[in-house]
C-alpha cells in the first residue's frame, strides 16, 4: 500500500479531490478568505493573484497551488488554464471570479479611463475567465460563482460606475446560468454586502477634483470611499464560510451574503422606489439642505462665470 501511494503522481493526487480556482486572493481580502475556506473543506485550491507576494501566505497550506493571474490579461488566463488542466486532468469543479476594484466618484466627474479599467477587471475579466475555463467546468459539471455587489441592485450615489460594472456582471451571469443548465453547470451570482477587506484602503475618493460641482459633499464622498459610512461590515472569514457552504451544498442561482445583504434584498423586493431612493440619499451629502444648497450655488456660479 505504501509503495502504491508513493507511486501515485502529484497529478493523480490533485485529481482525487474536488478543485476550485479563486481570482484576486491577496491577503486580507474576500478571495483570500474564500480560498482558505475551500481549503478547510478539503478541496484542492488554485489561489491566484496579480502578485505572487500577495498570496505567499497561502502557498504553505496543503492542497494549495498558487498561480500569478491578472484577469485582464489573455496570456495570463491561458497560462492558468494550462496549469489547472495539467494538474486536474482537464476538470475544475468551482470557478470563483472574485477579483475586482471599486471607484468612488460622482457620475459626471469619474475619470472614464479609470472606469473602463474597472470594467475590464470587474466585468470583462470574469467573462474571459468563464470562457477560457468553460471546457474544464463543463467536464466537471461544476459551479461558477461570480462575486457581485449590492450596488448591482441599489442605486448608490458616488458609486455609479462600480454599481454599473456589477449590474452588468449580474445580468450576464443570470443569462449564463440559463445557458449552462443543459451541461449541468451551476451558476451563482454572489450578491455581496459589506465585508471587512482592503477594498476600503484604495483611496479612490481623493480623485474628486476641487472644481467638482459636488465639492461641498467631498467629506461624504471621502467617507464612502474609505467605507467609514458603513458600520455593518461582516468579517471576511464569516462571509467566506457561509458562501463556501452555499456553493458546496449545491447553490444554483443568486445568493445574498455579507453585511446588509438581506436588508438590501428585502427593500429592493418590497419597498417602492421612492422609499429606496430616500434611503440611498442618506449620508451622501445630497440629503443635507446646506450641502445641497452649496452644490446648487456652485452650479449657478459656473453658469454665470
Ligand atoms: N469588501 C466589500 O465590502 C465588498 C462588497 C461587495 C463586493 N465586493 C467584491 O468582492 C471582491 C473582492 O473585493 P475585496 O473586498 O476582497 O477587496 P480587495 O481586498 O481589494 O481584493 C480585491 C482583489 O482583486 C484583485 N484584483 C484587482 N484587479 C485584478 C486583476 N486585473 N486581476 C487579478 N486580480 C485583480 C486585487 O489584487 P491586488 O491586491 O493586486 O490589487 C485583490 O486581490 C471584488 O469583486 C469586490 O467588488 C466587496
Amino acid at each position: 500500500m505504501l509503495i502504491l501511494r508513493s507511486s501515485i503522481s502529484p497529478h493523480i493526487k490533485v485529481m482525487s479531490r474536488k478543485s476550485v480556482l479563486v481570482t484576486g486572493c491577496s491577503e486580507g481580502g474576500i478571495g483570500d478568505a474564500l480560498a482558505q475556506a475551500f481549503q478547510r473543506k478539503g478541496l484542492h485550491v488554485f489561489a491566484t493573484a496579480r502578485s505572487s507576494s500577495k498570496i505567499a501566505h497561502l502557498s504553505a497550506l496543503p492542497n494549495v497551488t498558487c498561480i500569478v493571474l491578472d484577469v485582464t490579461s489573455t496570456e495570463s488566463i491561458e497560462t492558468a488554464v494550462q496549469i489547472v488542466n495539467t494538474k486536474t486532468g482537464g476538470k475544475l469543479d468551482f470557478l470563483i471570479n472574485n477579483a475586482g476594484l471599486g471607484i468612488v466618484a460622482p457620475a459626471i466627474d469619474a475619470d472614464i479611463k479609470d472606469a473602463k479599467k474597472m470594467f475590464d477587471a470587474n466585468f470583462w475579466g470574469a467573462v474571459e475567465m468563464v470562457q477560457a475555463f468553460s471546457p474544464l467546468i463543463i467536464s466537471a459539471k461544476g459551479t461558477i460563482g461570480n462575486v457581485a455587489a449590492l450596488g448591482a441592485i441599489l442605486h448608490v450615489p458616488w458609486m455609479s460606475f462600480y454599481g454599473a460594472s456589477k449590474a452588468a456582471l449580474v445580468n450576464w451571469t443570470e443569462v449564463l446560468r440559463l445557458e449552462m443548465a443543459p451541461f449541468r453547470v451551476k451558476v451563482v451570482p454572489i450578491m455581496t454586502g459589506f465585508v471587512h477587506t482592503n477594498i476600503f484602503n484604495q483611496g479612490h475618493g481623493t480623485s474628486l477634483p476641487r472644481e467638482s460641482l459636488y465639492w461641498p459633499a467631498h467629506k461624504e464622498i471621502d467617507a464612502r470611499s474609505a467605507g467609514s459610512d458603513v458600520t455593518e461590515k461582516m468579517d471576511a472569514n464569516v462571509y467566506a464560510n457561509k458562501v463556501v457552504n452555499d456553493l458546496t451544498n449545491g447553490a444554483d442561482g443568486r445568493i445574498y451574503r455579507g453585511g446588509m445583504s438581506s436588508g438590501a434584498k428585502f427593500i429592493t423586493t418590497f419597498l417602492p422606489n421612492s422609499m429606496v431612493d430616500k434611503m440611498m440619499l442618506g449620508g451622501t451629502g445630497l440629503d443635507k439642505p446646506a450641502e445641497l444648497q452649496a452644490i446648487q450655488a456652485a452650479r449657478k456660479a459656473t453658469k454665470t462665470g
